[in-house]
């Protein structure tokens, strides 16, 4: 008998348990926003009744301000297992962190230096990159994915390296195919002339551990509202990286890391639920975690075993729900899954599904969908590289369908009798 007891998980979730008399929706469109926890909830109230003013004050609540960003730093160190809390610099979303820190790492290159992008990723890895090329007179480099079996060949990324690569970017896994990237392997590449890498790991994080000194990448960053929390982006950065770069930002702010990289008032509430999204992992390891769940995280503080054990324990979870939507959904006449089907590699996948269905439009078949209180996304996701590389910007893109560790095998019955209904009528 599992400790993983999917109707108390779905209780710390207002939006699933309290639906005032209504069916819940079934949200399967987690890989663009994920369902928050009563306890991420109460923490951002309580910032702002008890803990609202801006830092530097001598007075109370200035200080439990303070205290509101420190958690919050010390909370993403045990996430993703960084050195200290002077790598971690919160900012808005991913997508706006990218580009700030890209005019700070562009400083260091030079015209003609090279600059690595996929074709598999969330146009947030790749847009940044190219404006900078373009400010710095960078040549950019795409790396391909197989469209057969998607995923990257390293001897193309090896092929692709030079002794002018400064930079590759990458992602941890991609929010179209959802294929997990060997992330250590394009690493290991990469060092291997010397470049510096930026891993995206925003489709990842709420599905897996996240280890930078495993990874041994140089920058990685993600976004706590797709991993239950709230609307915030996180960037990780190499301590001695990050001192050598230039930071943009006003005189008055502080040198020091990782307020120089911090720009302006940030969002302090947010930053008290991202501590709380952090506990919500930890309180899910000690609540439905096992015993062999933990026998491969003793290291690191006791938090980050416990997030360790539940990202164990919800992967777990999510495969063979993974395992039944992809069944279900090559079993439907007419439908073609753009990314890993095969049912033994699962764990080379995140439960983010893409597909299309001949003579349905992915708007339309989406709309129907909702319609019938089920809600996915279609059309590039961002992902605009691997929708026009797979051949389906003209034709609307993909229908996506991405599980969270809240879902459950009866809903994802649901979609798929909802899927073939409309297909075949
Ligand atoms: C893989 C990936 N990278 C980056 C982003 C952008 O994240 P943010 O909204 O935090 O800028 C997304 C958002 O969907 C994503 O899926």
């Amino acid at each position: 008998m599992s400790a993983f007891d999917i109707d108390l998980i779905r209780s710390q979730f207002p939006a699933i348990s309290q639906a005032n008399g209504k069916t819940s929706p079934v949200f399967l469109d987690n890989p663009g926003g994920t369902q928050v926890p009563q306890m991420v909830i109460d923490a951002i109230t309580d910032c702002l009744i008890n803990k609202n003013a801006n830092l530097g004050g001598p007075f109370r609540t200035s200080q439990e301000a303070a205290k509101v960003f420190d958690d919050a730093h010390h909370a993403m160190v045990d996430f993703v297992n960084a050195g200290s809390s002077r790598e971690i610099i919160i900012g808005q979303n991913m997508t706006t962190l990218t580009f700030h820190i890209s005019r700070s790492i562009g400083r260091l290159f030079s015209p003609g230096d090279e600059v690595i992008v996929t074709r598999m990723d969330h146009d947030a890895n790749v847009s940044p990159w190219l404006l900078m090329a373009r400010d710095y007179g960078l040549t950019v480099k795409f790396l391909a994915f197989d469209r057969e079996t998607y995923e990257f060949d390293m001897a193309a990324l090896d092929d692709l390296l030079s002794e002018r690569t400064k930079l590759v970017c990458f992602g941890h896994a991609s929010n179209l195919t959802g294929t997990i990237n060997d992330v250590r392997a394009a690493v290991a590449l990469a060092k291997s002339v010397g470049a510096l890498v930026f891993v995206d790991s925003v489709q990842f994080a709420p599905h897996g551990i996240i280890d930078v000194q495993d990874l041994g990448c140089d920058f990685l960053v993600c976004s706590p509202y797709k991993f239950f929390g709230p609307h915030m982006g996180v960037l990780w950065g190499r301590e001695d990286i990050l001192l050598q770069l230039d930071p943009y930002k006003v005189r008055p702010a502080a040198n020091t890391l990782p307020d120089c990289f911090e720009t302006g008032t940030l969002n302090h509430e947010a930053m008290a639920g991202i501590t709380a999204t952090i506990d919500y992992f930890a309180w899910l390891g000690r609540t439905s975690a096992e015993p062999h769940h933990f026998q491969r995280h003793t290291n690191g503080s006791h938090r980050r075993q416990q997030i360790c054990a539940a990202m164990e324990c919800l992967t777990d979870y999510e495969i063979p729900l993974t395992r039944q939507l992809i069944d279900g959904l090559r079993s439907i006449k007419g439908v073609k899954i753009h990314g890993i089907t095969n049912p033994n590699a699962m764990e080379k996948r995140v439960p983010t599904i893409s597909f299309t269905a001949a003579g349905h439009n992915p708007r339309d078949l989406a709309t129907t969908l909702g319609d019938n209180g089920i809600q996915v996304w279609d059309g590039h996701n961002y992902a605009v590289e691997p929708v026009n590389y797979l051949g389906l910007m003209e034709t609307g893109g993909v229908v996506r369908i991405g599980l969270a560790h809240y879902n459950t095998a009866e809903e994802i019955d649901r979609t798929l009798a909802a899927i073939d209904r409309i297909l075949q009528s």
